[in-house]
């Protein structure tokens, strides 16, 4: 039988509302035109940190633009400021939690202000079929989840989208000005059924980057780069401010398998920050992608492929930052001593001790969110500016 090929079809793709395939990072680096974070860099990045944060360490943050201007205009004194986001389309998965660790970890640091914008604008316009009070419900609980992360309340801006509209219209106008329809045509595939607000949205999100006359650090996952590409890397000159910077990470991998990204479309690949210590077991034994083999008895003779394996996977990217432990769990894993249940039940414990200090750190954060959005040192310094 003759086997059509369909030679269009991408192995992979890559934007921000859709991640499938096999992503190949080392492509999207060539692809995106961004650079690899080096042993040179990470060494540079540990004398002002000390110690190298897990998802540094382990390459999970992989590219970077501009890192190392960042790092010459901290070393001359002259700071930097960090943004990140979050698009509040529904509860959050522990993927979404990562460059928000990873920004917080930062910030300790290197004790600068954060700025988290919540697109409340940008859910509305791409999810259709939710209504405005569902995706303000998502918002507020998404920023509760944020508020426990443990950023400095008088350094943090945590704000909606919708609400913050009225201090950064005209600057948003600026922006949108220069960008034309060909551009986001191009760089984010719109068409002519794609609604005008979605068309309007990447202008927001690259008001932030303005919002200090200072360099600014954005850490995400390498699906935000387009925004930095080819909106305000784009536009940022030419409106007299500076290049936006990067800090890129990989996906966390959904349960079901290496292929695309952990994603809030389909909850069995996802494990959410509501998921209870029994729906999490029962989550990852059932579905967490094994690279064991089909019997224990093959299993104890040929080992199991640890490249494969999701629960391991996890445990290398966050989950277990203790080199000599993970490299023991590697080991039985190969050699077979270690059994595919065991290996998912190490997994099982590490991710609830997370989600019920996640829970007690959510509670007391409660507290804090007013401060986060209105009241904090630096929310209150935010309100009385207007960008133009
Ligand atoms: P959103 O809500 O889709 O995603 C929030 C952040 O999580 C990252 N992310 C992941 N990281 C690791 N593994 C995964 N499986 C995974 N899935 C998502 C995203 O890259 C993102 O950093 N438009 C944005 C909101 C936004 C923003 C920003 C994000 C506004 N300004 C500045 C980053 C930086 C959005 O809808 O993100």
């Amino acid at each position: 039988m003759e086997e059509i090929i369909d030679s269009k079809k991408p192995e992979f793709v890559v934007t921000p509302w859709e991640v499938s395939g096999k992503v190949d990072y080392d492509k999207l680096i060539k692809d995106f035109g961004t650079k690899r974070i080096d042993d040179g860099l990470r060494e540079r990045m540990k004398m002002h940190t000390e110690k190298m944060h897990v998802l540094l360490k382990r390459q999970f943050f992989f590219s970077h633009r501009d890192l190392d201007l960042i790092l010459n205009d901290y070393e001359q004194k002259k700071g930097f400021f960090l943004y990140t986001g979050r698009g509040p389309s529904g509860p959050m998965h522990i993927g979404h939690l990562v460059p928000l660790i990873f920004t917080k970890w930062l910030q300790d640091k290197f004790g600068v202000n954060v700025y988290i914008e919540i697109t409340d604008d940008e859910k509305y316009v791409f999810k259709r079929e939710r209504e405005w009070k569902e995706i303000q419900k998502f918002a507020n609980e998404n920023i509760a989840d944020i508020a426990a992360i443990g950023f400095d309340p008088n350094k943090t801006f945590i704000f909606k989208d919708s609400e913050y509209i009225k201090n950064v219209y005209p600057l948003m106008l600026k922006i949108a000005r220069k960008i034309n329809y060909s551009t986001v045509k191009s760089a984010f595939g719109f068409n002519e059924q794609t609604n005008i607000g979605l068309m309007f949205y990447p202008a927001y999100q690259a008001v932030p980057t303005f919002f200090e006359n200072k360099l600014c650090l954005i850490p995400c996952a390498i699906d935000q780069d387009v925004f930095w590409r080819s909106v305000q890397r784009e536009v940022a000159e030419g409106l007299g401010f500076k290049k936006a910077a990067a800090i890129h990470s990989k996906f966390l991998p959904p349960l079901t398998g290496t292929e695309g990204k952990m994603s809030a479309s389909q909850a069995e690949t996802a494990v959410w920050l509501t998921d209870d210590e029994k729906t999490v077991r029962n989550k990852i034994m059932k579905y967490a992608f094994s690279g064991g083999q089909a019997t224990t008895e093959e299993h104890r003779r040929l080992g199991g492929d640890t490249e494969k394996d999701v629960a391991y996977q996890w445990l290398s990217i966050l989950f277990e930052p203790d080199n000599k432990k993970l490299r023991q769990i590697h080991d039985n894993y190969h050699s077979g001593k270690l059994l595919t249940g065991e290996l998912k039940q190490i997994l099982v414990d590490k991710i609830n001790l997370f989600l019920k200090e996640h829970r007690e750190n959510r509670k007391k954060a409660e507290k804090l969110v007013d401060k986060f959005m209105y009241s904090g040192k630096l929310a209150k310094e935010m309100w009385n500016k207007n960008y133009e």
